[in-house]
């Protein structure tokens, strides 16, 4: 399938002269129009993956394979806003003047629900706000593969359930791949077409999800099973 393969991906880090080993080997198939969700305990190395994923960042050794060209774009684990701009143009801030189509943008404004906010500054908004004006701007990029750090982890749960909901919506509609990471199961399994477990830099665990719709309720015994593995898994790391 097409999309994207890491293959032994290695990462050390160097730390006050000391190195510190991150990713030990890391094989993973991220499948195009799919969405791909990242589980591990904190540390374990998920933010250095996307980044390494996306380019934003070199391995030590191992291969990111990319079957054919992307558009790329980020939602980092905090919103990264320009405070001196407003929400429009920090949502506009990575297109060309002519790609700025007012009405796609001013759609993208209210499915993150910050319609009437857009000449707001950053430094006037909740920190969720702030994080759904970086889910627009990278929205607004019209990006054919996602990597999204902990996006929604800043918003309360209704927010945090809408945004899920629009996500998919957005997915569906424009086939992107997506690398999600969160540290909830519940969000994971909403989410995920796979559910990859990371341990000590090391793909511990794929997990296939098999829905047959996108309306999944999470009560199914399926999940319910899904979740109990995935805790069970989770206990024994820890
Ligand atoms: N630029 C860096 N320089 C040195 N060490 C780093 C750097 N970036 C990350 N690390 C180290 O790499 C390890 C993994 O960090 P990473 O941010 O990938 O974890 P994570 O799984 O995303 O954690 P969290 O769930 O808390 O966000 C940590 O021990 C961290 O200290
Ligand atoms: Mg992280």
């Amino acid at each position: 399938m097409a999309g994207i393969r890491l293959k032994d991906i290695h990462k050390t880090y160097q730390v006050d002269g000391r190195t510190f080993p991150v990713l030990n080997g890391v094989d993973l198939e991220i499948p195009e129009g799919k969405i791909t969700v990242i589980l591990g305990q904190s540390g374990c190395g998920k933010t250095t993956l996307l980044r390494l994923t996306g380019g934003l960042e070199s391995a030590d050794s191992g291969e990111v394979l990319w079957d054919g060209a992307h558009k790329t774009a980020f939602v980092f684990q905090e919103p990264r806003l320009m405070p001196w701009l407003n929400v429009w143009n920090n949502i506009i801030f990575g297109l060309k003047k002519n790609q700025v189509d007012q009405e796609k943008i001013q759609d993208i404004v209210s499915t993150v629900n910050l319609s009437g906010f857009e000449k707001a500054y950053p430094s006037q908004l909740s920190g969720g706000m702030q994080q759904r004006a970086a889910i627009a701007r990278a929205l607004a990029y019209e990006p054919t593969f996602i990597l999204m750090d902990e996006p929604f982890a800043a918003l309360d749960y209704f927010t945090r359930e809408q945004m899920q909901r629009e996500l998919l919506r957005v997915q569906q509609k424009e086939h992107s791949s997506i690398m999600f990471v969160t540290h909830s199961i519940d969000e994971a399994l909403i989410l995920g077409d796979q559910i990859v477990m990371i341990e000590k830099g090391l793909v511990k665990h794929v997990y296939p999800v098999k829905a047959p719709s996108r309306e999944r309720n999470l009560l199914d015994e399926e999940f319910i099973a899904l979740k109990r593995d995935i805790i069970e898994n989770l206990n024994f790391i820890n």
